[in-house]
């Protein structure tokens, strides 16, 4: 089983899909390929891994790294939802399709609300392309390094809030550029 790692005191928590060959092998997750390059980009806004928690939805490697099948997600979320209440982080980035849908609720394309941060109860949420997508698919690695250039945006307006002496209260106006009729209800923030 591959829980989770990193700060359990972590304000940002990363959530990928499931374990792989060498996170399987060591216990933790984020360890091979996508890995070094997860770390790299967190690197480039700032982030250690240290600083960070990161945990899976699937909490054991699916079979020569097959999807996760509905009932295995299914099965392993209760699991997530309470290592992220644990955690309780101010910020989950979901990386990729599988975990965005689960922590959104609801069957949306990562490519219709990445580089977007969600007002959820708990978190805010904000979902980016899975890093193993850009190593497989070369031409995605410029769209995932547009992800972080804007979670960098979204860490310094958070930073700002945290500092400020009168912290202002996110709008509860649904911006216009969001997308439609989410459940549960996520809201896009005022950010850009
Ligand atoms: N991909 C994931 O989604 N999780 C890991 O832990 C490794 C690769």
């Amino acid at each position: 089983m591959v829980f989770g790692t990193g700060n359990p005191h972590a304000s940002v928590m990363f959530v990928g899909e499931a374990p792989g060959f060498y996170e399987d092998k060591q216990g933790i997750p984020f360890v091979g390929a996508a890995g070094k390059l997860l770390t790299d980009l967190l690197g480039s806004v700032g982030l250690s891994r240290s600083e960070i928690y990161i945990a899976n939805v699937i909490k054991c490697r699916p079979p020569n790294n097959r999807d996760p099948l509905p009932d295995e997600v299914e099965t392993c979320q209760p699991f997530l939802i309470q290592q992220i209440q644990l955690i309780n982080p101010r910020l989950v980035c979901s990386l990729g399709n599988f975990a965005t849908q689960t922590l959104l609720g609801k069957k949306v394309g990562i490519t219709k609300v990445r580089g977007r941060a969600f007002r959820l109860p708990e978190f805010v949420l904000f979902p980016l392309l899975h890093p193993a997508a850009a190593l497989h698919q070369g031409n995605l690695r410029g769209s995932l390094e547009e992800d972080f250039k804007k979670l960098k945006q979204v860490l310094d307006t958070m930073n700002e809030e945290c500092f400020s002496p009168f912290p202002s209260e996110p709008s509860s106006t649904p911006d216009q550029r969001s997308v439609p009729e989410p459940s549960p209800q996520p809201i896009q923030m005022n950010l850009f």
